[in-house]
């Protein structure tokens, strides 16, 4: 195989060995032999003032080094959309688990015990736990000096005085017209909680500040570069005095797209030069003191004509952030943006609001808010449809984007697979065979289907770089991270696809700040597409530089010269040829580096939420499941699903089929189960014992079918896949028990209880 012939190929994993043996190295893995643990002291109250803090009898403690406390950092505010929380709590806790001090010894025990003997008083202020009422006129406010803090211009709008952290705009057409043309108009409330994202490998860093002044770290983290930024803010480091190390990242899910392991040791490491510490986050401090998902309330009001023709949407959504805003403020507006669906609507109307709550901090989440929207908007659609007696699929065809129509931020849309995927997922449902609805004692059987698009951010970059060494090895090295998704590989791929050489002779460099190109954090399914670009740019420099030294041995003009399986080959004359290390060995290794960017990227307004290109690219899926309820016990069971998701080009059939299959059932899980509870603020099932993520045993039958709508600045056209396999899936799953019962359970998960509730209701 060579060249071109490797886009769309299933080559090996050059991490597969390593990972499943066991022997990849993670930074959980990473024990340096003098380092210090950190033990982090959390509130244990939702929201007080903090009167004093007491560390006198913890000092005492043999073995402990040191301890932090917000007296250490008074005034240094981080957060990577607003700059709203202290390292450790200064006047205020604003949550259970927030940081109050954090101690380094040698000793665990010594640590629990000295952590235990750390008084803090405190002064309980009254606390808001639903964002509901945290939009109360009277609710308690978790942040007086909102209107100060510094802020991402542009994209966070804070209301001070009130606990909005965000209001995201979207304005297009006249809804209330829209609302007085339709035949029908249709009101929904739905409901999502929090869950967590349960990655193998907790967050984790190992800090060591030099007596150099050099801060390095060794993080669990999607976004190796964002961390140094962040945390050269947090501690007001200068950026070149942090260098992150980013090892085999044990699992993300946009948990570790921000730092939040890494600012609390690097805080620590600075009271203790030369001695590195190491901060592992325990299952317990990873629910409900990373980041979680957050929870959701969304009101759905939407106008359609008889025929279905959607012909306004008004969308109020409401997104707990938590206690700080960190990432959240920024997936109220991604989410908001598409919060209309993958369908043509002239009139649309979108407020979305991320509320300040006492509640553990939300952050990105796979899917990044859209599939908490698409759970609304796709179970409201069959609503609809069995109300003007349409079939599900039809009333989606009537209304799906098609090429050249426009997303609802008015960017006009290229490479739509939409249709495609609806009508195969719907062929695939077909050919199971005997439609169900059938009813085997007490078990009733549906089908559903739910579809979705999610945009992908478009005004970030993306370096690259090749080196041809002198062995005929290809050096790739990039910051995007590895954490299980197969991007490397992908990235392998397109680097010898366009340099010319084996996909098996180009290694991928381990992720450092200090030597690795540049690339804004791994997530938001951008990879195969700006990483992909910049790395299939750096090749083709690579190659023609490989060229111009050939021409020259084999005088043959570049234009006459091809490189195919690592040799340079004169046309017309196969005798002719040179290996790369003939072209490398003795003059040295080719270094090309190169930087992609999207030129036409744009911003939106902030008023209407309207702009040219503010998303690289929509990715577009659909998702038929068959369902089994128990009318008995109320139990659901996932018998099927089918996922037809519009990747663009698909560079690596496995990876993708692997990165959907992985995402339903992480889908199968937050529609049937999953579930964070918080009492007073704490969370009561923060463990994995108590909180159900599913097992193999949990999975249903999986196909996966692979749609080709390019788009031309993708590599080959590639668009991307990480993150919508769950999106559509709980509201298929939600869409079938509809059409098995009747009935429509908007809050998610469809617990047993839930289900039997919603049986015995009218209706
Ligand atoms: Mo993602 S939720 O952009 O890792």
């Amino acid at each position: 195989m060579t060249g071109v012939q490797y886009i769309g190929a299933d080559v090996p994993r050059e991490d597969g060995r390593e990972k499943s043996t066991g022997a990849a190295r993670y930074a959980t893995d990473f024990y340096p032999e003098d380092a210090l643990q950190v033990r982090i002291v959390r509130s244990r109250r939702p929201h007080a003032r903090v009167r004093s803090i007491r560390t006198e009898n913890a000092r005492r403690v043999a073995g402990v080094e040191t301890i932090v406390t917000g007296r250490d950092y008074p005034d240094f505010y981080w957060g990577v959309f607003i700059r709203d929380q202290t390292l450790f709590a200064v006047d205020k806790v604003r949550y259970v688990g927030q940081p109050v001090a954090a101690l380094a010894g040698g000793d665990g025990d010594a640590l629990a015990e000295a952590g235990d003997l750390i008084e803090i008083e405190y002064e309980d202020l009254p606390a808001v736990f639903d964002p509901l009422d945290a939009l109360s006129a009277g609710a308690p406010i978790l942040h007086e000096d909102l209107g100060t803090y510094e802020r991402v211009p542009g994209i966070v709008f804070p209301s001070p005085g009130t606990n909005v952290c965000n209001h995201f705009k979207l304005r297009k057409g006249n809804v209330e017209k829209g609302f007085d043309r339709a035949d029908f108009v249709f009101e929904d409330a739905y409901r999502i909680p929090m869950v967590q994202h349960c990655p193998m490998e907790p967050h984790a860093c190992v800090a060591l500040f030099e007596t150099s002044g050099k801060l390095t770290l060794h993080a669990s983290t999607q976004g190796p570069h964002l961390v140094r930024k962040q945390v050269a803010e947090a501690l007001r480091l200068d950026p070149s005095q942090v260098r992150v190390v980013a090892p085999c990242c044990g699992g993300g899910f946009g948990g570790k797209i921000s730092a939040v392991a890494e600012v609390l040791s690097a805080s620590v490491a600075l009271k203790l030069p030369g001695r590195p510490v190491r901060l592992i986050f325990d299952r317990e401090e990873e629910f409900g003191s990373s980041f979680v998902r957050q929870e959701f309330y969304a009101e759905y009001k939407t106008g359609v004509m008889k025929d279905g023709a959607i012909v306004a949407r008004r969308a109020k959504l409401i997104w707990d952030a938590g206690a700080y805003g960190d990432y959240e403020a920024s997936v109220a507006r991604t989410a908001g943006a598409n919060a209309a669906g993958p369908y043509r609507i002239p009139n649309v109307r979108v407020d979305s609001y991320c509320v300040y709550t006492n509640k553990p901090v939300a952050g990105a989440f796979r899917g990044f808010g859209v599939s908490e929207v698409c759970f609304a908007y796709e179970q409201q659609l069959d609503r609809i449809a069995a109300a003007l007696g349409m079939d599900p699929l039809e009333i989606r065809m009537k209304n799906a984007v098609r090429e050249g129509d426009e997303h609802a931020t008015g960017q006009v849309l290229k490479g739509v697979g939409l249709e495609e995927c609806l009508r195969k997922v719907s062929r695939a449902l077909e050919a199971i065979g005997d439609a169900p609805g059938g009813s085997n004692g007490t078990k009733r059987r549906g089908r559903g289907i739910a579809c979705m698009t999610k945009s992908t951010v478009a005004g970030v970059q993306a370096d690259a770089e090749i080196v041809v060494r002198e062995d005929g090895s290809v050096l790739l090295k990039t910051s995007a991270m590895e954490h299980g998704q197969g991007a490397h590989t992908v990235l392998r791929q397109i680097a010898a696809a366009e340099l010319g050489c084996d996909v098996a002779d180009v290694v991928v460099d381990a992720v450092d700040t200090d030597s690795s190109p540049y690339t804004s954090q791994t997530s938001a399914s951008k990879t195969t597409f700006f990483d992909g670009n910049a790395v299939r740019m750096a090749a083709a420099e690579a190659r023609r530089l490989l060229l111009r030294r050939a021409s020259r041995a084999l005088e043959a003009d570049p234009e006459d010269l091809s490189v195919e399986g690592g040799r340079v080959y004169a046309w017309g004359a196969p005798g002719r040829s040179l290996s790369i290390p003939d072209l490398t060995g003795g003059e040295g290794p080719i270094v090309a580096r190169e930087s992609f960017k999207l030129e036409d990227a744009t911003g939106i307004d902030p008023e209407t939420g309207q702009g040219k290109r503010p998303a690289a690219f929509q990715m577009y899926a659909a998702q038929g499941a068959e369902i089994e309820v128990d009318l008995e016990t109320g139990r659901i069971e996932v018998l099927r699903l089918v996922a037809a998701h519009d990747v663009g080009r698909v560079i690596h059939p496995k990876g993708c089929e692997g990165q959907i299959e992985g995402a339903l059932i992480q889908g199968v899980g937050t529609a049937l189960f999953e579930e964070l509870r918080c009492e007073d603020g704490a969370p009561v099932n923060g463990n994995l014992v108590e909180y159900k993520i599913p097992c193999a045993l949990d999975a249903p039958r999986m196909g996966v079918i692979l749609v080709e709508a390019a788009i031309p600045d993708g590599p080959w056209g590639a668009k991307g896949v990480g993150e919508p396999g769950l999106v559509p899936t709980a509201a298929a799953i939600g869409n079938a028990c509809f059409a098995a019962t009747g009935r429509q359970i908007k809050a998610l998960p469809f617990i047993p209880e839930k289900v039997l509730a919603a049986l015995s209701a009218d209706g």
